[in-house]
């Protein structure tokens, strides 16, 4: 009969429903999940059955230490730094970055103080130590493995004792005990939670890299996102040199802070300014460009959308939108047509956010919606506005979240106006705020349409 706390008589515990079982066995009697068993370590089974029931009073506070990595991005991602006995997973497509990152924070730990123990499943030693020379991470006390079984992973950490554990990838590691081919569902569960296991009792805090494919459809993080303390997630386009590190879940801390680096030839370089980077090389006095304040968790961020409008040349115009939610964009150009009269239907759309950036939130309505508008009339804005402001289905321009930041950033860049929802609430001095209440009311106020239509 199972029971639900692991004790020294029942060590497997099923990762599905935490029940637990005398024996290792394929298929869970009690929830009839296959290959979701477990061995917990006998040590954090003692701790399970000492662990008695304790008024919240009596349970010490205060916020859990954090140990910074050294590396200043990614300890502004984790809230200071990682906390002793907990574990990230990093997910990512193949090919953005992952094991490069895990590198570079690797070396800064070490040069931090810490022992590191980077277990590379991928790729060869040899070619670790050709990525270290690059990045400058040949260092004393970073240890290098290139084991595939946790066991042996385990046995070099018990040696070792080392303050961080790599893991790259938690799709390449397997558990001997466990018949599956890594990376299959069973076996990628299995290992995360040994390892989650071990690093709790090893107060041992460990990184799992994990490949994420755009459709998700690899075993991979999703599966393990409840298994851990924290995810973050290494995202950008292949082709842009932009790459952003977020948040995605963080038992710890705020999940808001997003980190921005540069990949180049020698590594991530964090980039302290983004909305300059992003605006260095705009056009002057272009139509169909409009620069909006977004916001990455709650970091402020200008950004350029620009939008071309062509006569169609077949029956379906088209309507190709980059880095913006296709779906939006048709819906903001029903919305122009029905409700500011813009007509759009012989017309083929190209709208898109410079620089690789991917932007979905609503906040981008208006200044897409009027960079078309600017597109198709050819009168532009002027290169000191910013426009910011959600659409409705109704013409109605709606407020968003984190207004003053987004304003106060418009400022610092020299940016002497904003185009702004109504009920926006007062910009800083020094910025000039046209307040809309409807798509056609700023489609006036800018000018973006000639007088008469
Ligand atoms: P990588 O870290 O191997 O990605 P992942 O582990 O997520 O699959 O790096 C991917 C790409 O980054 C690689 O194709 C080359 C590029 N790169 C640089 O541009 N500069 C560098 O210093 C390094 C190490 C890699
Ligand atoms: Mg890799």
């Amino acid at each position: 009969m199972p029971t639900r706390t692991a004790t020294r008589t029942h060590p497997y515990t099923c990762g599905s429903c935490a029940a637990t079982h005398a024996k290792w066995v394929g298929r869970c009697t009690s929830c009839s999940a296959w290959n979701a068993l477990v061995e917990t370590s006998a040590s954090l089974a003692t701790v399970a059955q000492l662990g008695a029931v304790q008024p919240i009073t009596e349970l010490e506070s205060g916020a859990a230490t954090t140990v910074p990595t050294g590396m200043a991005e990614a300890d502004r991602c984790l809230g200071g730094g990682m906390v002793p006995g907990s574990v990230t997973l990093l997910g990512g497509e193949p090919g953005i970055g992952k094991s490069t990152f895990t590198l570079q924070l690797a070396a800064a730990r070490v040069r931090a103080g810490g022992r590191v123990l980077l277990v590379s499943a991928e790729e060869s030693a040899f070619q670790v130590r050709l990525r270290a020379d690059r990045l400058g991470a040949v260092l004393e006390d970073l240890w290098l493995a290139g084991d595939a079984s946790v066991e042996a992973i385990l046995a070099h950490a018990d040696r070792l004792q080392p303050d961080l554990l790599i893991v790259d990838s938690v799709q390449t590691v397997h558990l001997a005990a466990d018949t599956g081919s890594p990376g299959s569902a069973s076996q990628v569960r299995g290992c995360a939670q040994r390892l989650v296991v071990e690093a709790k009792a090893r107060g041992m805090a460990t990184l799992l890299v994990g490949h994420v494919t755009k459709d998700g459809s690899l075993a991979g993080p999703k599966l393990l996102e409840h298994v851990v303390d924290t995810v973050l997630e290494l995202t950008g386009d292949r082709h842009h040199a932009l790459r952003m590190l977020r948040v995605v879940k963080h038992r710890f801390g705020r999940t808001d802070e997003v980190g921005l680096f540069e990949m180049r030839a020698d590594g991530l370089l964090s980039v302290d300014d983004p909305s300059r980077l992003f605006l260095a090389d705009r056009a002057p006095d272009v139509a169909g460009s409009v620069v909006l304040p977004t916001l990455e968790g709650h970091r402020p961020l200008l950004v350029e959308v620009q939008a071309l409008v062509v006569r169609a040349t077949t029956q379906h115009p088209r309507r190709s939108p980059r880095g913006l939610d296709p779906r939006r964009l048709a819906l903001l150009l029903a919305v122009l047509e029905r409700r500011a009269g813009v007509d759009l239907g012989a017309l083929d759309v190209y709208a898109t956010v410079v620089g690789g950036v991917h932007v979905a939130e609503p906040a981008a309505d208006l200044p897409l919606a009027l960079a078309v508008v600017s597109a198709t009339t050819g009168r532009h804005l002027g290169d000191d506005v910013v426009v910011v402001g959600e659409v409705g289905l109704g013409g109605e321009v709606r407020q968003v979240a984190g207004m003053e930041r987004r304003l106060q950033e418009s400022h610092r860049l020299g940016f002497r106006k904003a185009v702004i929802p109504a009920s926006a609430p007062d910009p800083p001095p020094g910025l000039e705020v046209v307040r809309v209440g409807t798509l056609s009311e700023a489609v006036r106020a800018t000018g973006l349409m000639p007088p008469g239509t």
